[in-house]
């Protein structure tokens, strides 16, 4: 079966799929993306997903290209058209194709591209019973890494340095040694002392979805949260650390730098949170957070 792309109002086989050779999400990386999980043919937190896209449209002053709505339907008839299950829909939304110049061009329509596929998840899922390692890099990222840009290039170096180092994913540490966020997922720990840490929302991370709906189920477990920064020795000196993504749903991150983080093995509290998390998705996302407090701030 042939993929299927949606492009500015259409849906086409990959082989006929383009965007234009000048548009701005291809030479200034002037555009956002959203990765939405799909789960039994129905899209999870679609509207957090949304609404964030919004949040990164508005930030950049790119013209939202449709309602709310229109998008949730263009998202669903992709998923439909390419027979996914289990796996994931991207969309992308660049500020438009114009003559090459750095200031926005007046009068250009953004450019839409939906893509989906299914995702095998038994390997995901094998690694989150032994668990993953990572590595830690510097933060090399811009100013504004709460907003979900397709400007990706640091995050793929970091990747590609823990992929490099047999590991699954960099955690980035910033100019103070404070860990902000994994390449692609946001940084958790559990102290000794049974408290869930994450780092603030903020400039300097992205508002995970997956971050805001996990959250809010580890309050409704009654689990201590802070959300404050923390180091990575304290990552180290950690009972258990995990990343949460729209891809890793709960990964238990097991050593840093090639250091065991707690007894070495995947935590109790991961493993649970990733169990009341794959609820949370086969549901799609019912009894969410109010999505639209979730990006406000700051
Ligand atoms: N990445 N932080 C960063 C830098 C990310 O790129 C992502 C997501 C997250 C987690 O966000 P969410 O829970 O909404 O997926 C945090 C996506 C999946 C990607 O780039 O493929």
């Amino acid at each position: 079966m042939s993929r299927i792309a949606y492009v500015n109002g259409r849906y086409l086989p990959y082989a006929q799929a383009a965007v234009h050779v000048e548009d701005r999400g291809f030479q200034f990386a002037d555009a956002v993306y959203e990765v939405v999980a799909v789960v039994g043919g129905r899209l999870v937190d679609a509207e957090g997903h949304l609404v964030r896209l919004e949040r990164s449209l508005d930030e950049l002053r790119i013209l939202r290209p449709m309602s709310r709505t229109a998008l949730a339907m263009v998202l669903a008839e992709t998923v439909r058209r390419n027979r996914v299950q289990t796996g994931h829909i991207y969309l992308q939304v660049s500020r438009g194709a114009a003559r090459r110049e750095f200031a926005f061009p007046a009068g250009v329509s953004p450019t839409v591209v939906a893509i989906a596929r299914n995702v095998d998840m038994t390997k995901a899922d094998a690694s989150a019973r032994r668990g993953v390692a990572a590595i830690s890099q510097p933060d090399i990222r811009w100013g504004r890494c709460d907003i979900k840009t397709v400007g990706l290039l640091a995050a793929a170096l970091a990747k590609q340095a823990a992929k490099e180092a047999g590991a699954y994913e960099a955690w980035l540490v910033d100019r103070d040694g404070f860990v902000t966020e994994g390449s692609s997922s946001n940084a958790w720990i559990v102290t000794a002392d049974g408290a869930l840490v994450t780092r603030p929302l903020g400039h300097a991370i992205l508002g995970g979805i997956t971050r805001s709906a996990v959250f809010e189920l580890a309050r409704q477990e009654g689990l201590r949260l802070e959300e404050r920064p923390f180091t990575l020795t304290e990552a180290l000196a950690a009972r258990e650390a995990f990343v949460t993504s729209t891809s890793s749903y709960v990964m238990p991150v097991t050593s840093i730098d090639g250091k065991p983080v707690g007894n070495g093995g995947p935590g109790l509290v991961a493993g649970r949170l990733r169990a009341i998390y794959e609820a949370h998705s086969a549901s799609h996302g019912a009894g969410r957070p109010d999505w639209q407090a979730q990006f406000l701030a700051p």
